[in-house]
C-alpha cells in the first residue's frame, strides 16, 4: 500500500506474554524442560527478550515470545499504516512455531525501507517486576541497532515495575510499549 502522507510518521506497538519464574531449586532447568505443555500451539520456552535469553524465566509463545521485537515491530508497522505483527505472522502458522522474533524486525527494516522511510528514535518502555532491565540494557540495545542497521543513541530502553499490582505484578506476565519515529530519507 502507498502511502498517502509522506512525512514525519509516528508508530506505537504493544505486546505482552504469560510467563513463569522458576524458583530457586529448579533454575537451572534446561530450555527443552520449559517445554512440553501445550496450549492452543503454544507452550512455555525460555524467555527471550529483546533478542537476550534469560534463564528461570519462561514465557508462553508460540514463536520465541520476544515481547520487546514484537511491541517494535508493531510500531515500525503502526508507522507505515501497515498490517500489524498478528496478521503478517499468524500464530495458527506453523512455519512461525519458535521463530526467532528478530526475523520479523529485520523485515520490518526492509519495510521501512522500501517504503522510502529511515528510523528517527526508538523509545521502549519494558513493564515486568522481573526481568530487571537496567543489568540487560546494553545488550538489548545492541541487538536492536544490529538488526535496525541504527546506531545505539536512536535507542531508549527503560525498564518499570507494575507495583505488584495485577498480573504483570504478581509476575505472571511481562508487557512491553514501544514507539517509533520514522523520518523520509533524503
Ligand atoms: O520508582 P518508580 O515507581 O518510577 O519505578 P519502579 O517500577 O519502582 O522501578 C524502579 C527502577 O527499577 C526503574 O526506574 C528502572 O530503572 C528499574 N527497573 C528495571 O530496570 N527493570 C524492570 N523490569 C523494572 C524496573
Ligand atoms: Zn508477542
Amino acid at each position: 500500500r502507498a502511502l498517502l502522507y509522506n512525512g514525519i510518521r509516528i508508530g506505537q506497538g504493544y505486546d505482552i506474554h504469560q510467563i513463569r519464574v522458576s524458583t530457586d531449586n529448579d533454575s537451572t532447568l534446561s530450555e527443552d524442560k520449559y517445554n512440553g505443555e501445550e496450549n492452543k500451539g503454544q507452550c512455555f520456552k525460555m524467555l527471550t527478550m529483546g533478542g537476550v535469553k534469560i534463564t528461570g524465566i519462561s514465557v508462553l509463545s508460540h514463536s520465541d515470545g520476544d515481547v520487546v521485537y514484537h511491541a517494535l515491530v508493531d510500531a515500525i508497522l503502526g508507522a507505515l499504516g501497515s498490517y500489524d505483527l498478528g496478521t503478517l505472522f499468524p500464530d495458527r502458522d506453523e512455519k512461525y512455531r519458535d521463530k526467532s522474533s528478530s526475523s520479523f524486525l529485520r523485515y520490518a527494516r526492509l519495510l521501512l525501507y522500501k517504503s522510502g522511510y529511515s528510523i528517527g528514535n526508538i523509545d521502549i518502555n519494558v513493564i515486568a517486576e522481573v526481568p530487571k532491565i537496567s543489568p540487560i540494557r546494553r545488550d538489548i540495545v545492541r541487538n536492536v541497532s544490529t538488526t535496525l542497521r541504527i546506531t545505539e543513541s536512536q535507542i531508549s530502553l527503560k525498564g518499570k515495575t507494575h507495583e505488584k499490582l495485577d498480573a504483570v505484578g504478581e509476575k505472571r506476565a511481562i508487557e512491553c510499549f514501544a514507539n517509533v519515529l520514522l523520518v523520509p530519507q533524503n
